[in-house]
């Protein structure tokens, strides 16, 4: 089975002191930090662009992951910058999420982070079937189930995505290829949320509200990935 990872959403993080907050999930043993991008336009909300992610790498070593919910205007734009702010202290690669429904040209964008020494993944909401990604599965290293309707934290499951998730993981096997899938949206230390999706065949983790609700952050770590393995 592919390795369980916690990745916190900075959404809940307190977006003054960003920096601070990505060095204590570091010290809470997260495995890599995702950056919600939000332009207003693809969601009804607005959160940070290239430079907050840059000035947060100096404060951790964790990997990044900046997912781009933003318009196919926007992604045009600024890929090969959110590319450059999200690689590691070294230059390695970080994880950039495109979603499927703001990218007409999308085997061509995703093989463009890879060029430019990214890690490309694909994001799907909530009803968009599997299938619009199943032609770019040879191109991502990551597919990332959205289990909420994106744009804002605190929202709770949609439990029919498990399926989308199960039936991915089995394109995935029969391909024997090398993806994981990440889930994201109203994951808690829960079998119903992170038990379900791991059974499906979910690997990496994203919480936001679910773990910062923790005052030990570790605990949180902790208790998520048990449900994940259980
Ligand atoms: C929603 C974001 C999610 C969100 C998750 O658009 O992409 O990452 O922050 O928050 P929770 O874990 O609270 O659902």
């Amino acid at each position: 089975p592919r390795p369980v990872q916690i990745i916190p959403s900075v959404l809940p993080a307190d977006f003054g002191k960003l920096g601070a907050d990505c060095k204590k999930l570091e010290d809470a043993g997260c495995d890599r930090i995702q950056f919600d991008v939000m332009d207003g336009n693809f969601v009804p909300n607005l959160t940070f662009g290239p430079d907050t992610i840059k000035w947060c790498r100096g404060y951790t070593s964790l990997p990044f992951e900046t997912q781009l919910m933003v318009s196919e205007k926007c992604t045009d734009a600024m890929l090969p910058q959110f590319t450059e702010v999200t690689k590691g202290p070294n230059g390695e690669p970080g994880v950039v999420i495109i979603h499927v429904e703001a990218c007409t040209h999308l085997h061509r964008a995703l093989s463009n982070i890879r060029a430019a020494g990214g890690s490309p993944s694909v994001a799907l909401n909530p009803h968009t079937p599997a299938e619009m990604i199943e032609n770019v599965l040879d191109l991502v290293d990551h597919v990332l189930v959205m289990t909420v309707n994106p744009g804002f934290g605190g929202q709770a499951y949609i439990p029919t995505m498990t399926e989308k998730i199960r039936k991915i993981r089995k394109w995935i096997v029969d391909r024997d290829l090398d993806v994981d899938i990440e889930v994201d949206g109203g994951i808690k230390a829960t079998k119903e949320t992170i038990g379900a999706c791991a059974e499906a065949g979910a690997n990496c983790f994203i919480a936001g509200s679910g773990l910062f609700a923790y005052d030990d952050m570790a605990q949180g770590v902790k208790e998520l990935t048990q449900m994940a393995l259980e």
